[in-house]
């Protein structure tokens, strides 16, 4: 999936050994199906050469305000309004310094300084040492770009080139993709606090064995994705996988599904939406050994008895919120459920959602879709049911966002 296609993007790179990162950066953007136009300060140059940039961009690089390639020589002008977005990535506490007081005494100064504010954002990837990053005259401009309706993207923390631990790195290109993709995404959840459960849980028989399904948490892990970029804080309680955590989501690991109720009971009075993707095992063994269980030699196995786990999602919708939530009511929490079946989907996600008592049940063919990266959906409400075709996990979690969106739209979050 390309999720910048048709985008143009002016890539700026200032002076800083982030720079290395850029070229990752730029190679990511066009691999999503961006366009990118390079643009460098001559400090850039110090670090990195036109060349590597032109060549991952495949476009000559422009540095000089003075470029006559530009038939009109207004490089500043043109480059900037053919944009969707200009990333100046990385950007030093230098040209920071610069953006803030409207210098534009370079082309890439310039160039910002003159682009149609309205109509084409201006995002930057701050890069510097961990004590210009603390300095009060970049808290202070930090604080005045983003009230000059700057997009000053968060930096990351750790080891610096110069060799001193703290915050200033610039973030990775992979996380500069993701918030700048988020950054493009209609903000259709502004403000709404969601919940999901993924993955599966693992019930212990003894210290070194247990029960556990095939769940990826895949899907889970998009649908907390695609509601973050929707602009909703997210909590992800998520069962033992092993998926990076979607940039800017809250993520609660547990083990068990007692684990998991326990998580949710903890965060779910601050949802308006609560997402259960998870696979939570149907039982546990009723008694989980302290030691390992040792075979005897006798040849018998070990009886094991098992008692039901509690139904979290079940829990959550037979609250008095989860029930304001099936009315519509303000104040409620709208619960949807997800039913992996292996046959006769309609009439089972029917049922199931009867049963568990929520708005919205989401069902899928299981054993079609474990750990891999696309499925279909069939969506069951009050109203039928709807199909969403076969897609990546992406799209669709983008899909079923919108269409989470739509059913609650005008909902009042009461505390
Ligand atoms: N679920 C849950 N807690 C459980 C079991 C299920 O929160 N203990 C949630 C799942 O996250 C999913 C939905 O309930 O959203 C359906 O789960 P599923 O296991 O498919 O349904 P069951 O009720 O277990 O029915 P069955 O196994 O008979 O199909």
């Amino acid at each position: 999936m390309n999720e910048l296609s048709g985008k143009h993007i002016v890539l700026g790179l200032t002076g800083g050994i982030a720079c290395y990162k850029a070229a990752e950066l730029c190679r990511a953007l066009v691999k999503e199906g961006a366009s990118v136009q390079v643009v460098m300060t001559e400090a850039a140059e110090h670090f990195i050469t036109p060349v590597t940039m032109q060549a991952l961009s495949n476009r000559p690089v422009y540095g000089s305000q003075w470029d006559a390639r530009e038939p009109n020589n207004m490089a500043h002008i043109n480059l900037g309004r053919e944009a969707d977005a200009i990333l100046i990535a990385p950007a030093s506490a230098d040209f920071m310094a610069k953006l803030l007081h409207g210098r534009a005494d370079e082309l890439l100064s310039l160039l910002c300084l003159a682009r149609p504010a309205a109509t084409v954002p201006l995002i930057v990837a701050p890069a510097m040492n961990r004590e210009m990053w603390a300095n009060p005259a970049t808290r202070r401009n930090v604080a005045q770009l983003r009230a000059d309706g700057i997009e000053v993207l968060d930096v990351g923390q750790g080891e610096q080139a110069c060799g001193e631990t703290g915050d200033g790195r610039m973030l990775e290109a992979d996380e500069i993709l993701a918030d700048l993709v988020a950054f493009f995404s209609p903000k259709r959840l502004a403000g709404r606090q969601v919940l999901v459960t993924a993955g599966p849980t693992y019930e212990a028989i003894d210290p070194v064995r247990g029960i556990t399904n095939l769940s990826s948490g895949k899907m889970g892990f998009a649908i907390a994705r695609a509601a973050r970029e929707a602009g909703a804080e997210v909590t992800l309680v998520a069962g033992p996988v092993l998926l990076p955590t979607p940039r800017g989501v809250t993520r609660v690991d547990v083990r068990s599904a007692r684990d998991m109720l326990a998580a949710v009971q903890n965060q779910v009075d601050r949802a308006d939406v609560f997402v259960a993707t998870a696979a939570v095992a149907d039982w546990r063994p009723g008694t989980a050994a302290d030691q390992k269980i040792k075979k005897d030699g006798s040849g018998e196995t070990p009886a094991l008895r098992f008692i039901e786990n509690p139904d979290i999602l079940a829990t959550v919708a037979q609250s008095p919120r989860g029930q304001a939530g099936l009315r519509g009511e303000a104040g409620g929490i709208y619960c949807v459920g997800f039913a992996a079946e292996s046959h006769d989907l309609l009439a089972h996600a029917s049922a199931k959602r009867a049963r568990k008592g929520v708005p919205l049940l989401v069902g899928n063919i299981g054993p079609a879709t474990f750990g891999k990266d696309d499925n279909a959906l069939l969506l069951v409400d009050a109203q039928g049911a709807s199909e969403m075709p076969h897609a990546s996990k992406r799209v669709l979690a983008r899909k079923l966002i919108a269409e989470i969106d739509r059913r609650t739209l005008g909902w009042v979050h009461k505390k």
